[in-house]
């Protein structure tokens, strides 16, 4: 069975690149974002559509989402209101997450075979998580939803997230871990470490996206000081921000921290080139990572391009891009669920066939 994609809020393409890398064929995403055009377009042999999802035809979808293949509706709705992207017709409403209504209300009109579902592990508590499931439900998909580590699916990443898988053919779930034992967890150290070498603020001549931000030389003298996987408690007084040296602060250390080499890295986020924003310190090299090396460990391919050529990346844009991703892997793994599934499906199919016989 050949499987047509449409992936709603496809940013850079993370998503759409995993499920196209196990053979699905993603024929459209849809962003409002203009910045995921040239990635998305570039790397994947689908078109963008730049559009806010809110008002998005059910007749837009099906036109890329015809003939008999099965059809599946791929998302991962952004976790944060989008105020400025809330003037749509309908009125999803002022709630966090008010996006994944106007997820279910596209399932609802396209009635794809196949729907999945990709978020921060926090969304299982909320109710418009409830809504967005107990509608899959009633249109009588069967679901299935859990927290997913990716570093135990080969991501080599401390990041949570939560799957939701639907299909109206039967059953479905999540393959089992591939990377479930400590020692097969992917690290920082066999994602980036045969990149160019870096100084604060330098280039590689040979790949525009391995850049790393400049430092200040407060923030220089404190990463020489910071330690693999510590803190800014292992700096020297003098160096400690006045902020931390405060009660208040002093509980916040998940910030000026440096990636341990053999172990998988903090979840990438969209500041995740600033040493200042979380434990995104170089290892070994007195930096924070660079854009290239925050795509790698989101498992992007090492050439996966988010700027045309000849072009500057903006830290804030490309850092948004590769943040906001789903990891290309995970996506691999929602594929193979998905391929997995209709494999079932299509072997118990036959073995009715022959029980009529
Ligand atoms: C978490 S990111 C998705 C990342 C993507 N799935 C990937 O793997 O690269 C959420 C995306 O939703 C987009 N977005 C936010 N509000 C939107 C809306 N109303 N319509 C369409 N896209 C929207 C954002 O621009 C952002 O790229």
């Amino acid at each position: 069975m050949k499987i047509k994609a449409v992936d709603l809020f496809c940013g850079a393409g993370g998503l759409t690149r995993g499920l196209a890398n196990v053979g699905i064929d993603v024929r459209m995403g849809i962003d409002i974002d203009s910045a995921c055009k040239y990635p998305y377009e570039f790397n994947n042999d689908a078109t963008f559509l730049k559009e806010d999802v809110t008002t998005l035809t059910s007749e837009t979808i099906s036109a890329y989402l015809t003939g008999n293949d099965v059809r599946l509706i791929a998302g991962c709705a952004p976790c944060q209101p989008f105020s400025s992207y809330t003037r749509g017709k309908i009125d999803y409403g002022k709630e966090k997450w008010g996006l994944l209504n106007a997820f279910s209300r596209i399932v609802k009109d396209v009635r794809p075979e196949l729907v999945s579902m990709e978020n921060v592990a926090q969304l299982k508590k909320h109710a418009v998580f409830q809504k967005f499931k107990k509608t899959l439900e009633d249109l009588g998909y069967h679901v299935w939803f859990d927290q997913v580590n990716c570093h135990h699916y080969g991501v080599p990443q401390t990041r949570r997230r939560l799957v939701l898988l639907a299909s109206l053919l039967g059953p479905i779930e999540i393959i089992k871990p591939t990377h479930l034992e400590k020692n097969s967890w992917q690290t920082v150290r066999n994602t980036i470490e045969g990149l160019a070498h870096l100084y604060a603020g330098d280039k590689d001549p040979k790949d525009p996206l391995h850049v790393a931000s400049v430092l200040s030389s407060t923030n220089l003298k404190r990463i020489k000081a910071s330690k693999p996987g510590g803190t800014w408690r292992d700096w020297p007084k003098s160096l400690v921000a006045r902020c931390h040296k405060k009660k208040s602060g002093k509980t916040y250390s998940g910030v000026y921290g440096r990636m341990r080499w053999d172990a998988p890295s903090p979840t990438m986020t969209t500041q995740c080139y600033g040493f200042g924003n979380g434990r995104f310190g170089h290892p070994k090299q007195d930096r924070a990572i660079s854009l290239r090396e925050a795509a790698m460990l989101q498992t992007f391919p090492k050439d996966y391009q988010f700027i045309p050529p000849g072009s500057k990346p903006n830290f804030k844009t490309v850092g948004r891009l590769i943040g906001n991703a789903v990891p290309v892997r995970l996506g691999e793994i929602i594929g193979l669920s998905i391929i997995k599934h209709l494999e079932a499906v299509s072997s118990s199919k036959d073995r009715k066939k022959k029980r009529a016989a």
